[in-house]
């Protein structure tokens, strides 16, 4: 049975067109109802939100580059969906009282830095803020007592759990070419980075965790078990069919 497993990015792309359009029939959240948020789920939001926001143009060039014009187009609309997050993310803080960020330098840096990657490195950067962001948002759809903000999470987290799949296979195709130790040290040297980059979030974002009634510890713990299964993906060792229950960790 063809799946997307089996099937070139034309899977991919259907997917991502047939969200777009289940998106638009089911319009925005009422933005109206306002939201109640906490000061520290507020700066936090906020670190997201210019975090979701980041260019995109530069993996859309890459993906150009690849050759193959299905991925290119998937990558489009993947990069369509981040920008709808951090659209989201602006209209709940608005509905909260509370501004955007203007970019911080060190989101400039990194944009600019990302630019100078191959493909390849470029997803694996990626893939560390999207495993991340998937235990975030989690801990605010369950976490945060306001309903238009656990709104909001929901979806978001809905379309990050489509992203890692979505990554997952391209990252295996590209790594598959390496000898099993290359593939190996490549997933471990990910795994290192998101085991990191999830301890900087648990401690930065705490004081939201704490409202969220997720301690710093068990947030880092999730984001580390949560990457054996998918570097086990990405290296090709694992079922390639497990990817989004992978991504549910
Ligand atoms: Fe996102
Ligand atoms: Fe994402």
């Amino acid at each position: 049975m063809l799946n997307k497993e089996s099937e070139g990015y034309e899977a991919w792309v259907r997917d991502f067109e047939a969200e777009r359009e289940r998106r638009a029939a089911t319009g925005d959240p009422e933005w109206e109802r306002g939201a109640a948020l906490d000061p520290a789920l507020v700066r936090s939001l906020q670190r997201f939100q210019v975090g979701e926001d980041g260019d995109g143009s530069a993996l859309i060039g890459k993906a150009d580059r690849a050759g193959d014009p299905h991925y290119a187009r998937a990558v489009r609309l993947f990069v369509a969906e981040e920008r709808n997050h951090a659209r989201m993310l602006a209209l709940l803080l608005a509905a909260g009282g509370a501004a955007t960020l203007e970019g911080h330098w060190s989101d400039a840096v990194f944009v600019r830095l990302r630019r100078l990657l191959g493909l390849r490195v470029e997803l694996l950067v990626l893939m560390v803020a999207e495993v991340v962001a998937l235990r975030y948002y989690r801990a605010v759809r369950d976490g945060a007592p306001d309903p238009l903000t656990a709104e909001v999470a929901g979806r978001i987290l809905a379309d990050e759990e489509r992203h890692v799949p979505f990554h997952c296979r391209r990252l295996r195709e590209a790594l598959a070419p390496l000898p099993a130790p290359g593939r190996r040290a490549a997933t471990l040297a990910w795994q290192g980075l998101l085991a990191g980059a999830g301890a900087v979030v648990a401690v930065d974002h705490g004081p939201a965790l704490r409202h969220l009634a997720v301690t710093r510890r068990a947030f880092a713990r999730d984001v580390l078990r949560s990457s054996g299964p998918l570097a086990g993906a990405i290296r090709g060792a694992g079922p390639a069919a497990g990817l989004r229950e992978a991504a549910r960790v």
